[in-house]
């Protein structure tokens, strides 16, 4: 999938890594708790069910979502945008690929969890998510200061 910047979004593997930790870097600040290792990512990766998709511009890293299904439910794990790309659909066209090729695997429901405050609630309400609850405390930042997160799901199996 292209965006107006010229970006691609492709699947991702092990090997994309690299540039997920480029952008993961870039993206969360660390007072919340919300980036995940390297280690961690491989970890998820490795599992079935487990998917990623990357967003570059030429061969430079703009963003990823991490991304996991299970039965007829996936979950988006993470997703993120450098800082540089920013407010131009990049977000937006890794979401619209994630949901597409979710749907077309039989996923009937995407769920997810964003720390309350988070201003990427904007992004997934504006994309047909609704809330479904919140979890209290559930991200610890570097502080030990503790977040709640707030759950959305969105149906893809109904227009
Ligand atoms: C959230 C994030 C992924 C959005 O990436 P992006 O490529 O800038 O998003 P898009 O340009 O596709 O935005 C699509 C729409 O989402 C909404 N949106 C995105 N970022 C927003 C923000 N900071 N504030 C309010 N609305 C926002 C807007 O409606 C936007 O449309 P518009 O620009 O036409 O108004 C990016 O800000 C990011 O990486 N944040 C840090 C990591 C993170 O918190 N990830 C989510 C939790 S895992």
């Amino acid at each position: 999938m292209a965006t107006d910047l010229a970006i691609r979004v492709e699947p991702g593997g092990m090997a994309d890594l690299p540039d997920v930790m480029v952008a993961m870097a870039d993206a969360f600040d660390p007072q919340y708790g919300e980036a995940w290792t390297e280690a961690q990512c491989a970890g998820i990766l490795g599992m079935a069910g487990s998917w990623l998709l990357v967003a570059r511009s030429g061969a430079d890293p703009a963003g990823f979502a991490l991304l996991r299904t299970v039965a007829d439910e996936a979950e988006l794990l993470l997703i993120a945008v450098r800082n540089r790309y920013r407010r131009q659909g990049v977000a937006r066209a890794l979401l619209a690929q994630a949901i597409g090729d979710a749907a077309a695997d039989g996923v009937a429901t995407l769920h997810l969890e964003v720390r309350d405050g988070n201003p990427a609630a904007e992004l997934y309400r504006g994309l047909g998510f609704v809330q479904i609850g919140m979890r209290r405390g559930y991200y610890r930042g570097r502080s030990g200061k503790v977040f709640d997160a707030l759950t959305f799901k969105k149906r893809l199996d109904v227009n």
